[in-house]
C-alpha cells in the first residue's frame, strides 16, 4: 500500500466555491445536463492524489467519498497510473467482442478466483454498473426462460431502463419514466434500525425475516409465482438506500428460496465489492452463501470505466451474439482492474478492514456524544451515519447541513438514503486521516445542530 501523501489536513484558502471553481460551475450549468443528482455543496476537482483532492483555486479537501466509492486504491495511485500509461502505449482498443486480446481472459481468470460463486465461472465485460446489471438481467431471463424479478425497496442498481426497473431508492430516479421496462416486484429490505415490518429494533436480524416471509407467503402465492421468477437481485450492503447491511439469516434464506425454485441469485457488488467492506466482496461476510451471478464496477478499475458480470459457467450458456459491448473490457480499463486487484490483495483490503473498524469506532463515539446520530452501521470502509430528530424520525435537513459544514471545512462526504451520511473513502485512508475526518465531522455536527 502506498501512503496517501504527506499532507495531513485540508487547506481551505478561499470562499467556497472559489472564483475559478465558480467559472467551471457556471459553464457546467449552461452546457451540461441538469439531471445529475449533485449535492448542495459544489466541489470542483482539478487534481487529486491518494485521499486528497485539490480544486482549481488551490483548496485541498480530505476525500471520504472516493468519487462515490470508485477510487478504491486512492486517487492516481502511482502503480495504477503506470499500468494505464504502459497499456495506452501498447493497445488502447480493439473491440473484444469481435477480436481477441490477452486482457479479457486474464481478468476473467482472476475474477474466477475471487468472486463468491461456487465452481467455474465466465465473465461478460461492460463499462459501468448499470451495464453489468443489464447483463445479469438478460442472462437470468435467457437461462431460466422466465421474465419476473424481485428487487428491494431502497435499492439502487442503475438508471438504464432494465436496471431502473429494479432501482427504488428515490422517487426522482423514477419520476417521469412511467411504467417499468421489466416485470419487477419490490419487497422491503431488512433494516434492523428501521424495521419495515414495525417489529421494533433488533441487532441480530431476526425481525428482518419478515422480508423473506413476505416473499414466500405473499409474493409467491399471489402476483409472483416462483416458477416465473428469473432472479432475485440483492445488494449485500444497500448503498444508495442508506448503507444498510443485510443480516446473514436473510441472505441465507434468500439463497435457500432461490435453490428451491430454480431462481438466479444476482448479487450486486457494484458499490460494496472490491475490498470496500474489508473483504473482497460483501457476500464474503456471509459464510457459505454463494451467488449465481455477481455484478461489479465502481472500485474494480480504480476510476477507469469498467463493469463486469461474472456468472456460473453453466449459467452463462447463451448463444453467440446474445450480448456484447463495443468498449466493454477495453484493454486500458482491464490493465487498471488487474493492477487494482493486485493492490487490493497486497494489503489494501486489509487496510479497509483495519482502518474501517477504527473509523467505525470513532463514529460510534460521536454517536454517544451527539443524540442526533440515530445509527452507525456498515462494514469496513462502507459506513453510514443516520441522523434523527428527537422523536427518532429522519432528519434529512440536518444531514444536508452537516454535509455542507463538512465541505466548508475541507471534508468530502456524501449523503445516501434520506437522512444518512456515507463514509466511502479511498481504501488507502490511514488512521491519521480518520482522526482528522472525525474531528471535522464532530465540529460540523455541533455547528449544524
Ligand atoms: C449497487 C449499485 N449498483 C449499480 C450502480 C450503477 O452503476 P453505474 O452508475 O456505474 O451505472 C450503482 C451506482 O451507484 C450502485 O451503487
Amino acid at each position: 500500500m502506498t501512503p496517501s501523501t504527506e499532507l495531513q489536513r485540508p487547506v481551505i484558502k478561499t470562499e467556497l466555491p472559489g472564483p475559478k471553481s465558480l467559472e467551471i460551475i457556471n459553464a457546467d450549468h449552461q452546457y451540461v445536463t441538469p439531471s445529475y443528482p449533485r449535492p448542495d455543496y459544489k466541489l470542483v476537482a482539478d487534481h487529486a492524489s491518494g485521499v486528497w483532492i485539490t480544486d482549481p483555486d488551490g483548496n485541498t479537501f480530505l476525500d471520504c467519498n472516493a468519487g462515490v466509492a470508485v477510487c478504491s486504491t486512492g486517487h492516481c495511485h502511482p502503480e495504477i497510473v503506470a499500468a494505464i500509461t504502459k497499456q495506452t502505449n501498447e493497445l488502447i482498443h480493439l473491440c473484444g467482442t469481435d477480436f481477441y486480446y490477452r486482457h479479457m481472459p486474464e481478468l476473467g481468470k482472476k475474477l474466477d478466483e475471487i468472486v463468491p460463486i461456487e465452481g467455474p465461472t465466465r465473465t461478460h465485460f461492460a463499462n459501468s454498473g448499470a451495464e453489468a446489471i443489464e447483463t445479469a438481467l438478460k442472462l437470468a431471463m435467457y437461462h431460466t426462460r422466465r421474465q419476473k424479478f424481485i428487487s428491494f425497496f431502497g435499492s439502487f442498481h442503475g438508471r438504464t431502463l432494465g436496471a431502473l426497473s429494479l432501482t427504488s431508492s428515490k422517487k426522482a430516479q423514477r419520476l417521469g419514466f412511467m411504467r417499468q421496462a421489466l416485470d419487477v416486484t419490490h419487497v422491503p429490505y431488512p433494516n434492523c434500525f428501521r424495521c419495515p415490518f414495525n417489529k421494533g429494533k433488533c441487532s441480530d436480524g431476526s425481525c428482518c425475516m419478515g422480508t423473506t416471509d413476505w416473499i414466500k407467503n405473499t409474493l409467491f402465492k399471489t402476483t409472483t409465482p416462483p416458477e416465473e421468477v428469473a432472479g432475485i437481485v440483492v445488494e449485500v450492503v444497500q448503498g444508495e438506500g442508506g448503507y444498510v447491511p443485510i443480516p446473514t439469516e436473510v441472505i441465507k434464506e434468500i439463497r435457500r428460496l432461490c435453490d428451491e425454485h430454480g431462481i438466479m441469485l444476482i448479487i450486486d457488488e457494484v458499490q460494496s465489492g472490491m475490498g470496500r467492506t474489508g473483504k473482497m466482496f460483501a457476500l464474503d461476510h456471509h459464510e457459505g452463501v454463494k451467488a449465481d451471478i455477481v455484478c461489479m464496477a465502481k472500485g474494480l478499475g480504480s476510476g477507469m470505466p469498467i463493469g463486469a458480470c461474472t456468472a456460473r459457467a453453466d449459467i452463462m450458456d447463451w448463444h453467440k451474439g446474445a450480448h456484447a459491448s463495443t468498449f466493454g473490457g477495453n484493454p486500458v480499463a482491464i490493465a487498471s482492474a488487474l493492477k487494482t486487484i493486485e493492490l487490493l490483495e497486497g494489503g489494501i483490503v486489509e487496510n479497509a478492514r483495519e482502518v474501517g473498524s477504527y473509523l467505525e469506532a470513532g463514529l460510534r463515539k460521536l454517536a454517544e456524544k451527539h443524540s442526533v446520530i440515530g445509527d452507525v452501521r456498515g462494514l469496513g470502509m462502507m459506513l453510514g451515519v443516520e441522523f434523527v430528530k428527537a422523536d427518532g424520525s429522519a432528519d434529512a435537513e440536518l444531514r444536508d447541513k452537516i454535509e455542507m459544514a463538512c465541505f466548508n471545512r475541507g471534508l468530502i462526504i456524501l449523503g445516501c438514503g434520506t437522512n444518512t451520511i456515507r463514509f466511502s473513502p479511498p481504501l488507502v485512508l490511514t488512521k491519521a486521516n480518520v482522526d482528522v475526518a472525525l474531528e471535522i465531522f464532530d465540529e460540523a455536527i455541533a455547528e449544524s445542530n
